[in-house]
């Protein structure tokens, strides 16, 4: 063994102004994505449990924390609506008057551009069964598949809708084969070509969605194995990126963040598309868990969190904890 100490890469971490200087990373509060729950006639916000301080918002709590957003300076909100009603269609993601298109249109009035408004291109909200499509006819055991072509309908039209809402950007988070090529054409011959798609590309049937269920009151019964991805595959999510890109999508996602690094890293290496990851819920509730424990120390837990996901390869990170990280690079 060599005991040459010619080499020592400790005298780079001697102190924090030597150590800021060489440091590779850097997240950046513009770069932070917020999701935000609207929930239609509700009096108060309604806090989801294992996710400290997200609630689902009132019109009046959405907008408070639209200007919180604002002054701290992050990228955009991403917005899911939870409405009154739902049916097997998801019929009210089409209403242009609906608990989401409202909110978008709020938001915008309240932000104009300073912020990215981004809406959930995506039916789980909206329909009774709770899955990410409408279903076709039932097969010789009664089971109901999502049908893929029926659904990419849907959305070309819910796109046009929350467009017209004054959306910037859409999140296609449905995971359905061609929905980018959908919604891009969609909102081209509706004449929204200004209108940017952030692709889910890479969506994971994830079991880190658990938080996420009750902040959406999600009405499914089973899983969504036959459109999200394998846990187990990367391969597969290489080919959905491609896919997506070829489509037309803006932005590329990776969901979840955590456990996926690795497929941050490929996509962006394989793509010269602006890469995004998604922290989900049981990502956050892991951490929030384990720190009101005191087992670990929550802010530079989150902060280590959130550098993985931008070491890996995403500049551009969702997060429930985008204001209070922003307040903290400040
Ligand atoms: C579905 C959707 C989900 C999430 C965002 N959009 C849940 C799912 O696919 O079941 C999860 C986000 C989170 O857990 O934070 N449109």
């Amino acid at each position: 063994m060599s005991n040459d100490l010619s080499q020592r890469p400790r005298r780079l971490r001697a102190n924090p102004a030597i150590r800021n200087l060489v440091s590779e990373t850097q997240i950046r509060a513009e770069q932070l994505i917020l999701p935000l729950f609207i929930r239609e006639g509700l009096a108060e916000p309604k806090p989801i449990t294992g996710l400290p301080g997200v609630v689902q918002h009132t019109e009046t709590s959405l907008r408070a924390e639209i200007d919180r957003a604002l002054e701290a300076g992050i990228g955009g909100v991403m917005v899911f609506g939870i409405p009154n009603h739902r049916d097997v269609m998801g019929s009210e993601a089409l209403n242009p008057n609906g608990v989401l298109s409202k909110a978008i249109r709020d938001i915008r009035a309240q932000v104009g551009d300073r912020l990215v408004v981004i809406a959930d291109l995506c039916l789980d909200e909206f329909t009774s069964h709770g899955h990410c499509g409408v279903l076709g006819s039932p097969d010789l055991h009664g089971n109901c598949e999502v049908d893929n072509d029926a659904t990419l309908e849907i959305y070309g039209q819910m796109a046009v809708v929350l467009a017209e809402a004054g959306a910037h950007m859409l999140g296609t988070s449905g995971m359905m084969d061609g929905q980018v090529a959908a919604t891009r054409r969609a909102l081209d011959a509706a004449g929204h070509e200004d209108v940017s798609i952030l692709a889910y590309a890479a969506k994971y049937a994830s079991a880190f969605y658990g938080p996420f269920r009750e902040a959406v009151e999600s009405q499914l019964d089973g899983d969504r194995k036959t459109y999200q991805q394998d846990p187990r595959n990367t391969r597969e999510s290489l080919r959905e990126i491609k896919l997506d890109a070829a489509e037309g999508a803006d932005i590329i996602m990776v969901k979840p963040a955590l456990s996926y690094l690795d497929v941050i890293y490929q996509a962006s290496q394989i793509v010269d598309l602006p890469i995004a990851s998604y922290v989900v819920s049981g990502e956050m509730a892991m951490i929030e868990a384990a720190a009101a424990q005191g087992l670990i120390n929550r802010e530079p837990a989150i902060l280590e969190a959130l550098a993985s996901v931008h070491r890996a390869g995403a500049n551009i990170i969702c997060t429930y904890w985008a204001i209070e990280v922003a307040g903290w690079l400040k």
